[in-house]
């Protein structure tokens, strides 16, 4: 289905474009993905989009090869720890050495569809509504993926995907019933502002941010552009703000802001 050449050119493209990298016994999976974009795009084979796709002349083409590559995964309160976490140590911490600023700037950097950055949302609603009153929060949630982005931006999910990480209360406390959906309350909406970002391209300049969310992309990432990624958030960091990891993931850069939640350091 995929030759080895064409498996390698694939390789080579989906770590320049988004700096992901992919195993060598990942053909068969990675073919199964490129077929349905093929047949989208006209395409008889594989070997004849790929041929294409050398050109980089198609936007659309190479946006399509890049999404359908990636993984979104994600949830509402994935690895509840991690929100427990942030609710009971890192935030209020946090908020203790910004009080004489009044400033709170929150960046979810690899955002996928919203979850992760509107269940940091509810939590500052929940319990930090009253302290955080007159306060400038930002929070800003990134991600490559336009699709995730667009899906991120309405607000709206599905059943199931309410159903993964949310409590009935907080269903009920946050969402409202949309025709077969759920569409959340606008005043979380407006908290969360979502931009397109690619993490291993250039970045815009940031304010300095006291809490990052790097969860489950560093993973798909070789070494070097993991490293190259942590060395530019140790400088958009804030000298004693912290960034947070996913659960597999690690630093290889020894930093004392970086953490990794584990679910007995409850
Ligand atoms: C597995 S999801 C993780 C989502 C969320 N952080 C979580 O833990 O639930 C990985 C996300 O990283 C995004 N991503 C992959 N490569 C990226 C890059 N180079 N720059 C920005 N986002 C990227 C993907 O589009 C995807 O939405």
């Amino acid at each position: 289905m995929l030759d080895k050449n064409g498996f390698a050119f694939i390789c080579q493209f989906l770590e320049q474009q988004a700096g992901i990298a992919i195993e060598a016994d990942q053909d068969q999976f990675v073919a199964c993905r490129l077929l349905p974009v093929a047949q989208k795009h006209g395409f008889d084979s594989l070997e004849s989009m790929i041929v294409q796709l050398q050109n980089r002349r198609e936007r659309h083409l190479i946006q399509d090869v890049i999404e359908s590559l990636i993984t979104h995964e994600t949830s509402f309160f994935r690895d509840a720890h991690y929100f427990d976490e942030l609710t009971e140590r890192i935030l209020p911490r946090l908020i203790a050495r910004r009080t004489s600023e009044r400033r709170l700037s929150i960046w979810c950097a690899a955002c996928s569809t919203g979850q992760e950055a509107y269940s940091v949302a509810m939590i500052l609603r929940e319990r930090f509504a009253q302290q955080l009153n007159d306060w400038h929060i930002e929070l800003l949630a990134t991600d490559l993926s336009e699709i995730s982005l667009q899906q991120a931006q309405t607000g709206r999910f599905t059943e199931v995907e309410v159903r993964r990480g949310l409590s009935v209360p907080r269903l009920t406390q946050h969402f409202r019933q949309d025709g077969d959906g759920w569409q959340i309350d606008d005043r979380l909406k407006r908290m969360v502002r979502f931009e397109q970002l690619n993490l291993t391209n250039v970045w815009p300049p940031f304010s300095s941010m006291d809490l990052i969310l790097l969860r489950n992309v560093l993973v798909y990432m070789s070494p070097a552009t993991r490293q190259k990624i942590l060395t530019r958030m140790q400088r958009v960091l804030h000298s004693d703000g912290c960034l947070i990891l996913g659960s597999s993931e690690s630093s290889s850069i020894p930093d004392a802001r970086f953490a990794t939640v584990r679910p007995s350091s409850k």
